[in-house]
């Protein structure tokens, strides 16, 4: 898991680098806050296709896969233990929508990151049983521990 964890880092830091090569952004400052953004928001992106994938299998959109729907429940999990560590002070600039707030109000930021890491973890737990109806709930849980901060901590 550690391993994974390292190795997909390792990933999205080269991917960012390389985004960021040649964009000509101005100060050392603005060019580290902009890598920061943009690691974090990959990393969403990487944990948001996850739920999209088990979404589809959850709302029959797509045929229940059991093996999939596992391996994607894994993979947020992983990375719902990755995305608090992408939020160091001044991390801030145009592209993204992290409100201000959060940095000042870290006691419920974390909460609600803390929450999601659980909302996960179970889901992960539940998948390996390949149980449909036992996963929709705890599919529809995380899925609101995702919202519960984005109403407060992102913009639209
Ligand atoms: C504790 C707060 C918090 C939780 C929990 C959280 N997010 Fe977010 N999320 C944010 C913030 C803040 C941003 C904006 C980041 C930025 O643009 O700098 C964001 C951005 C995103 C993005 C957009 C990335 C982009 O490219 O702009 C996606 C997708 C996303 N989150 C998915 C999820 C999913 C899926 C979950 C739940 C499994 C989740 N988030 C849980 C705070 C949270």
């Amino acid at each position: 898991m550690i391993q994974v964890r390292k190795r997909l880092a390792r990933y999205l830091a080269v991917f960012v680098a390389m985004t960021l090569a040649g964009s000509g952004i101005a100060s050392a400052q603005d060019a580290r806050a902009a890598q920061q953004v943009k690691l974090r928001q990959s990393a969403y992106t990487v944990l948001g296709a996850q739920m999209g994938l088990m979404g589809a299998m959850a709302s029959g959109r797509a045929p229940y896969d059991a093996n999939a729907f596992r391996a994607a429940a894994e993979r947020a999990a992983l990375m719902a233990n990755y995305v608090p560590e992408l939020f160091p002070a001044g991390s801030i600039t145009p592209s993204s929508k992290a409100k201000a707030e959060l940095w000042q109000q870290t006691a419920e930021f974390q909460r609600l990151m803390r929450d999601m890491q659980s909302k996960a973890a179970t889901l992960a737990t539940i998948a390996k049983g390949g149980d449909l109806e036992a996963i929709k709930p705890a599919f529809g849980a995380t899925g609101a521990s995702c919202k519960a901060c984005h109403d407060k901590y992102k913009a639209d």
